[in-house]
C-alpha cells in the first residue's frame, strides 16, 4: 500500500516538473530549478531568451551562442526580481553596452569568460553593487585602467586570468577593500602588481600571478597581512631579495616553481620568524640550500626542492625544521649527504633524494626511532656494506618506492639494494666485498664496526684535549701561585 503511494507519488511529482518547465521555460532553454539555462552548444538561439515575467530564474546561463546583438553589446537584459548570477561565457563578446545591467544591478555572481572583451568592462559593471564574484578570464585583456572596478566594493574574488594583461596602472584595484581572491595568472605582467598603489589589501587571502614575466618583487607600502598563499609559479625570478616578502607575514603557502631562481635570501621574509608551512621551489636554479633562510621558517612542514642543482646536503641543515614532514630533493646532482643531516627532524615522514648522484647514504638515517618514506632509486649506489642498514630498514618497515638498485661493485650491477646478500657478505667474507677497496676508501666494511672506531677515536681526542687542559690548568695555577707569591 505505501509503495503504490509512493509510485503515485513519484508519478505526480513527474508530471509537476513537466508542467512547470513547459509553462515557463522559455524555448529552447531547459529549466533546472531556479536555474535557465541556455546552452548554444546544444541548441541552435537564434535570440536571447525571453527573461522577463520569470521571477524564479536566480541563475541564468546563456553560453556558447553566437547572437550578434550580445556580442556587439547592444542589448540590455531585463528586470528579474530574483535574479542572482549571470553566466555568458564563450558567446564571443567584444564590447558590453553601458546599460546591460543596468536592470539587474542586485546580481551578485557574473561570469564573461572565454570572450573577446579587449578591455574590463568598467561602465558596463559599475550599477553592480552587490557582485562578489566577477570572471574575466580567457578575454582579450591588455591595461588594468586605474579604478576599474571602483563602484564594485563588494568584490570578494576576481578572476582575471588568461588575457594579454602588461599594464597594471596605478590604483587598478581601487576600492576593493573586500576582495579575498585575485587571480592574474598566465598574462604578460611583467612587474609585481600594486608597486606604487595605496591600496588596502588587507583581507586579501590569495594572490595569484602564476605563468607571468615578473622579475622581482617589490611591495613597498603594501599590506598582505591576510595573505595566506601567493602562488607566483613560471615566473622569471631569479634573486628573492632580503625582505621582499616582508609585506606577507601570514603566508603559509609560497609557490615559485618553475622559475630562475638562484639565491634565497636569508630575510626574505623579514628578520623574524615566519610562520610559512609550504615551500615549492621545485624546478629553479638552485646550487645550495637554502639553509639560513630555513632556519627562520621553524612551522615549515613541506619544502620541495626537485630538479634544481644542488650538490650536497650539509650536516644540520634543518636543525630549526622539526615540523617539516615532506623534503624533496629529488632530481637535483646531489652526491653527499651528510649523517647529521636529518638532525632535528623530529616530524620527518616523506624523504625523496630519487634521480640524485649518491653513492652511499649514512646509516644514521636508518637508524631513526619512526619510520619515514624514503625514495632511493636512481642514484649510484655502492652496494657495500654501508647500505645494509637500508635493507634492515626495508625488512622493518617495507617502506619502499621505487627499487634503488646497486651500481657498484660490477658484480651486483643492477641488483636491487634490498637483494644484496648483505648478511652474509659483511659478516663471513669481507674479501668479497673489498673487491672495491678503493671506492670505500677504507677496508673493514661494517658500517658499525666502522662507526664504533670513529667512536673511539673520539674519545681518545677528547681524553687527550682533556689532559692537555688539565694540564694548562694546573702549569696556570701554579704560574698563579708564583706571581701572588704564595
Ligand atoms: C543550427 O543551425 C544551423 C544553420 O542555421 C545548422 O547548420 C546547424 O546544424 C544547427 N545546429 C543544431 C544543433 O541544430
Ligand atoms: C530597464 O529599467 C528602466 C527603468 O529603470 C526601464 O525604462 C527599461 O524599460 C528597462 N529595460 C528593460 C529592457 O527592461
Ligand atoms: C571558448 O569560446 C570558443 C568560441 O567562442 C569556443 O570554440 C571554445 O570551445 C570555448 N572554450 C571553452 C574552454 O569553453
Ligand atoms: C535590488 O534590491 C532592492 C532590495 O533588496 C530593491 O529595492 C531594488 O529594486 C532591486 N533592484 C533591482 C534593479 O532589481
Ligand atoms: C598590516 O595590517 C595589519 C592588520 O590590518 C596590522 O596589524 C599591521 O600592523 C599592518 N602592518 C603594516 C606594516 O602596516
Ligand atoms: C640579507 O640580510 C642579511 C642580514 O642582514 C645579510 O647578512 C645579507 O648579506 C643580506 N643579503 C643580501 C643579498 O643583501
Ligand atoms: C656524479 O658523481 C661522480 C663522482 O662520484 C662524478 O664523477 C660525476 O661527474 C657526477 N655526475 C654529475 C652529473 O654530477
Ligand atoms: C632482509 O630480509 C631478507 C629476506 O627475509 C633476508 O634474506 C635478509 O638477510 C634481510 N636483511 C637484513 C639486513 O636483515
Amino acid at each position: 500500500m505505501a509503495l503504490v503511494t509512493k509510485e503515485i507519488f513519484k508519478l505526480w511529482l513527474l508530471v509537476s516538473i513537466v508542467n512547470v518547465s513547459s509553462q515557463s521555460c522559455p524555448e529552447p532553454c531547459t529549466r533546472l530549478f531556479s536555474k535557465l539555462v541556455c546552452d548554444g552548444s546544444k541548441v541552435n538561439l537564434t535570440t536571447f531568451p525571453q527573461i522577463e515575467n520569470r521571477p524564479w530564474i536566480k541563475s541564468l546561463l546563456v553560453v556558447h551562442t553566437n547572437l550578434p546583438s550580445l556580442q556587439r553589446g547592444e542589448l540590455v537584459l531585463p528586470a528579474v526580481d530574483n535574479l542572482r548570477k549571470v553566466a555568458l561565457f564563450s558567446n564571443g563578446i567584444k564590447t558590453l553596452g553601458k546599460s546591460i545591467f543596468r536592470n539587474i544591478s542586485n546580481i551578485t555572481s557574473l561570469a564573461l569568460s572565454n570572450n573577446s572583451l579587449s578591455a574590463v568592462p568598467t561602465i558596463a559593471i559599475k550599477p553592480l553593487k552587490k557582485l562578489v564574484f566577477l570572471t574575466l578570464t580567457r578575454n582579450r585583456i591588455q591595461t588594468i585602467e586605474s579604478n576599474a572596478f571602483l563602484q564594485n566594493q563588494n568584490l570578494e574574488k576576481l578572476f582575471l586570468d588568461d588575457n594579454r594583461i602588461s599594464d597594471i596602472r596605478v590604483g587598478s584595484f581601487n576600492g576593493l577593500d573586500r576582495l579575498i581572491y585575485l587571480h592574474l595568472s598566465n598574462n604578460n605582467i611583467a612587474r609585481f602588481p600594486f608597486e606604487g598603489s595605496v591600496q588596502d589589501f588587507s583581507v586579501l587571502e590569495g594572490l595569484y600571478v602564476t605563468g607571468n614575466l615578473i622579475e622581482d618583487i617589490f611591495t613597498n607600502n603594501q599590506n598582505f597581512s591576510a595573505c595566506v598563499t601567493l602562488a607566483m609559479q613560471s615566473n622569471s625570478l631569479s634573486h628573492l631579495k632580503n625582505f621582499s616578502l616582508n609585506a606577507f607575514p601570514q603566508i603559509s603557502t609560497l609557490s615559485v616553481l618553475d622559475n630562475l631562481i638562484e639565491k634565497l635570501d636569508e630575510f626574505l621574509f623579514g628578520s623574524v620568524y615566519h610562520p610559512l608551512e609550504n615551500l615549492i621551489i621545485s624546478n629553479n636554479k638552485l646550487s645550495e640550500l637554502p639553509i639560513k633562510l630555513l632556519k627562520n621558517l621553524p612551522k615549515l612542514r613541506k619544502l620541495f626542492l626537485a630538479q634544481n642543482k644542488i650538490t650536497m646536503i650539509p650536516g644540520k641543515a634543518f636543525l630549526n625544521n622539526i615540523y617539516l614532514q615532506t623534503l624533496d630533493l629529488s632530481f637535483n646532482l646531489i652526491q653527499v649527504s651528510h649523517p647529521s643531516a636529518l638532525d632535528g627532524l623530529k616530524s620527518l615522514k616523506f624523504f625523496f633524494v630519487q634521480h640524485n648522484n649518491l653513492s652511499t647514504i649514512p646509516a644514521d638515517y636508518f637508524s631513526l626511532s619512526y619510520d619515514i618514506h624514503f625514495r632511493l632509486d636512481g642514484n649510484h649506489w655502492v652496494c657495500d656494506c654501508d647500505l645494509c642498514a637500508v635493507q634492515k630498514w626495508y625488512n622493518k618497515t617495507k617502506y619502499y618506492f621505487g627499487n634503488p638498485v646497486c651500481s657498484v661493485p660490477p658484480r651486483f650491477r643492477g641488483t636491487p639494494i634490498i637483494e644484496v646478500p648483505f648478511k652474509k657478505l659483511c659478516k663471513d667474507t669481507e674479501v668479497t666485498i673489498s673487491e672495491h677497496t678503493g671506492d670505500f676508501g677504507f677496508s673493514t666494511t661494517d658500517a658499525t664496526s666502522t662507526r664504533k672506531l670513529l667512536f673511539y677515536e673520539d674519545i681518545a681526542i677528547l681524553a687527550m684535549l682533556l689532559v692537555f687542559v688539565t694540564g694548562g690548568t694546573l702549569i696556570c695555577l701554579s704560574c698563579l701561585c708564583n706571581i701572588f707569591g704564595k
